[in-house]
């Protein structure tokens, strides 16, 4: 739980709130954009997690009129002006992939997941939750990227880490780690960069139960 002390002194809180960003959280997004140059303007991004919305806008920036933003949350993301928003948990892939796929008629140039358990106070179970919300997010960018296509998805750092970064560089010509300087300090995440979808000659994922 971050205190409300706190927040009033995180300088990227204060930005965000100055220039209208729903959530801090758009300052990584931010900083992972202008390190590895993941959209461009006319791109179509699918952002999982995406509530209440932050990095939905920056992406929404970066993709312009001319590129497409589809956003899904277990929770109800409102109002970002050209931004086609699904309640979906993404844990249950037929039924995500079907949402999107009702919107969505091309692939899209971007998967982005900043999907985070509600932490439960239990570090091994709330690791392992986010470890499955980090594969369905490789999963969905999977059904949906193309070709050269980029993703990035959140995890916190635990004994499932090194299999889902395995994962990703499997089919991605580039893979990198990277912890935005805004990340909190005492924060266990860290997102998994992969550039360059290699396509579907890639290896599946063992299905992880919940
Ligand atoms: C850290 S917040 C995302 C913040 C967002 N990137 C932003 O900038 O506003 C994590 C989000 O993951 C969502 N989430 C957690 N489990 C999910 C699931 N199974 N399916 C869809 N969204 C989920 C939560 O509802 C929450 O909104």
């Amino acid at each position: 739980m971050v205190r409300k002390a706190e927040l009033a002194r995180d300088r990227y809180y204060k930005m965000a709130k100055e220039r209208g960003y729903r959530a801090r959280s758009a300052y990584k997004l931010k900083d992972m954009e202008s390190r590895f140059r993941l959209i461009k303007p006319g791109d179509t991004v699918i952002d999982l997690g995406a509530a209440p919305g932050g990095w939905t806008q920056v992406a929404k920036e970066l993709a312009g009129d001319r590129g497409m933003v589809i956003s899904v949350d277990l929770q109800r993301i409102s109002g970002i002006e050209g931004v086609i928003a699904i309640e979906s948990d993404i844990t249950d892939h037929e039924a995500t992939i079907n949402a999107i796929s009702s919107v969505l008629t091309h692939a899209a140039d971007v998967v982005l997941s900043d999907a985070a358990p509600k932490l439960s106070g239990n570090r091994a179970y709330d690791h392992y939750r986010s470890f499955v919300l980090s594969n369905s997010a490789l999963h969905i960018a999977k059904a949906f990227l193309k070709p050269g296509g980029n993703f990035v998805a959140k995890i916190f750092q635990s004994e499932y880490y090194n299999a889902f970064y395995n994962a990703v560089k499997a089919i991605f010509h580039d893979t990198r780690a990277y912890t935005p300087e805004s990340s909190r300090k005492r924060s266990a995440e860290v997102f998994v960069i992969g550039r360059g979808f290699k396509s579907q000659n890639n290896k599946p994922l063992k299905d992880v139960k919940v």
